[in-house]
């Protein structure tokens, strides 16, 4: 079989539905060649940079990096949302929890990265050097190690470093008062500092970080260089930002009006809502959608999963600001099982994609991802960006705590519809039925993931994949991959011979 430019491939494959595994992408010339390539040897000029992997994820919001962690109790809380932002993608954090827990996971998010730390983390100068290494352990909104040290009266006595946790671990037991660098050696500028003056500050001291007190020796802040550095020179490393320079916060909702008080305590940390529901095309998430409208225009909303051309078209005319495609394709789905529904993952995204690029909604592909591979052939099939649960399930920002099980380690990862999740929270019993009393049939297992280490290392090797799928199908964007890499279909024997094969 020729391999077809997109719509023409799968207007001929009729009434089949394709997957992951199913469809690959064709190859094309690449020029100019990757930047790691000896270009020297051919080439005057050094080739353009890697290719441009950004995407649009809402209407109005771009990402450097198309993937966005799933939201789920076993994937996003605020340690992933917090590390996929900062990797260019986006986490949404999950709602099975009270309300003014998930409005503490999106504050987290949202103050994480500031111009000035309005109330930068400090401990009292008598507190041991292994307290503060617990309670760092413990939180997960600390993923740095300039603590301030204060009085009763929050007034600044030590500053904190990670170079004077490092040579403190010979005393764990030692107060930090003992390890800190004194008030007398430390640099501080007055309360209401502006950046550009707290930048010069810096340099001229060859400071890192720079506390603000007020007349009294009060904390009224405190700048990091590194923040300081991105305010002043527009993001460098790619964050996900909001216009203020703060990480983009999203939360998911349920497909209900008890979706209303979660915007409402969380409107302000947040800048994308997801409406959370296994059935995207009902009179509920509609009605859901309208009011979130209503009460919060400024957020950017995501439809609920849908899998049909014709829901994606009745989402794009309610004009919502990305459509999320996929229904009982997920590694720990069993809707499929249990209802005999399913529009294979790849045919869903191109239908829906092509419904949906009428009206300028970008699409999110969610579920199914199992090899770095598949995210080029997603978006090769129409997906703006992709929704990973699996993928980053068993890192070290997932939340749950890693076991050794048979010399192995492992993490729990498991479905929102299933029966592990509906014995434990009542808003899951939610999502499927309106009487909590009633507890729906489960549509979701639970298992275990190998642990990965650090979310950075997993989607850095996405990125390099996605970056050298594009690559070897000759795109130098995303943008341009998604509009006219061409696709073939594989057969069985093609799935193994893509797979290495014969070897002891
Ligand atoms: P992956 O394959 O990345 O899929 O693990 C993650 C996506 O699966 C969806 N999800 C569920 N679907 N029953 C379902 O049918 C469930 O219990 C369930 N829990 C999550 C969800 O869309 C997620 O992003």
């Amino acid at each position: 079989m020729m391999s077809q430019e997109k719509h023409e491939f799968f207007e001929s494959m009729g009434h089949l539905g394709l997957t992951y595994g199913d469809v690959r992408t064709v190859p094309g010339p690449m020029d100019p060649p990757a930047p790691d390539m000896p270009w020297q040897e051919f080439f005057e000029q050094p080739p353009l940079p890697a290719p441009d992997i950004s995407s649009h994820l809402t209407k109005d919001i771009v990402l450097s990096v198309p993937l966005i962690s799933a939201a789920m109790d076993r994937v996003t809380e605020a340690k992933m949302a917090i590390a996929m932002a900062k990797l260019g993608g986006l986490g949404v954090i999950h709602y099975v929890m009270g309300v003014e827990e998930q409005k503490e996971a999106a504050r987290k998010v949202k103050v994480n990265l500031n111009g000035v730390i309005e109330e930068p983390v400090s401990f009292r100068p008598d507190r041991t050097v292994r307290s503060v290494l617990e309670e760092k352990a413990r939180r997960d909104d600390v993923d740095y190690w300039t603590f301030l040290v204060t009085d009763d009266e929050n007034r600044l006595t030590g500053l904190l470093t990670e170079r004077d946790f490092r040579f403190a671990k010979c005393d764990l037991d030692q107060l930090i008062s003992n390890i800190m660098t004194p008030l007398e050696d430390i640099t501080s500028a007055p309360a209401g500092t502006v950046p550009e003056d707290a930048y010069a500050f810096m340099a001229r001291h060859k400071k890192t970080m720079l506390p603000l007190v007020d007349r009294d020796g009060r904390v009224a802040g405190l700048y990091i260089l590194s923040d300081v550095e991105r305010l002043l020179e527009g993001n460098p490393e790619n964050y996900s930002l909001d216009k203020a320079g703060s990480l983009l916060t999203a939360i998911a909702v349920p497909s209900s009006r008890r979706a209303i008080e979660r915007i409402e305590a969380c409107r302000k940390y947040i800048d994308i809502v997801v409406i959370d529901s296994a059935h995207g095309d009902s009179s509920y998430a509609f009605k859901t959608y309208e009011m979130i409208r209503e009460i919060a225009p400024e957020l950017q909303i995501i439809s609920p999963n849908i899998s049909s051309h014709v829901s994606a078209r009745m989402w794009a005319q309610r004009g919502v600001d990305a459509i999320k495609v996929g229904q009982g394709g997920g590694s720990i789905c069993t809707t499929r099982v249990e209802t005999g529904i399913g529009i294979p993952q790849i045919t869903a995204v191109y239908q829906c994609a092509a419904q949906a690029e009428k009206y300028d909604v970008p699409i999110i592909a969610d579920g199914g991802v199992s090899k770095n591979g598949d995210l080029a052939v997603v978006t090769a099939a129409g997906a703006h960006t992709v929704m990973l649960g699996n993928m980053l399930a068993g890192t070290e920002e997932a939340p749950g705590k890693d076991e050794w099980v048979d010399g192995r380690r492992i993490k729990e990862y498991r479905g929102m519809g299933s029966d592990a999740v509906f014995s434990e929270r009542e808003e899951a019993v939610l999502r499927y039925s309106s009487d909590p009393s009633k507890k729906p049939i489960p549509e979701g297992v639970s298992g275990y993931v190998p642990y990965k280490g650090s979310v950075a290392r997993v989607v850095s090797d996405m990125v390099k994949g996605l970056q050298q799928g594009l690559r070897y199908c000759g795109k130098r964007t995303l943008v341009e991959h998604r509009a006219s890499t061409q696709l073939i279909m594989g057969t069985g024997n093609a799935l193994n011979e893509a797979r290495p094969h014969d070897l002891l």
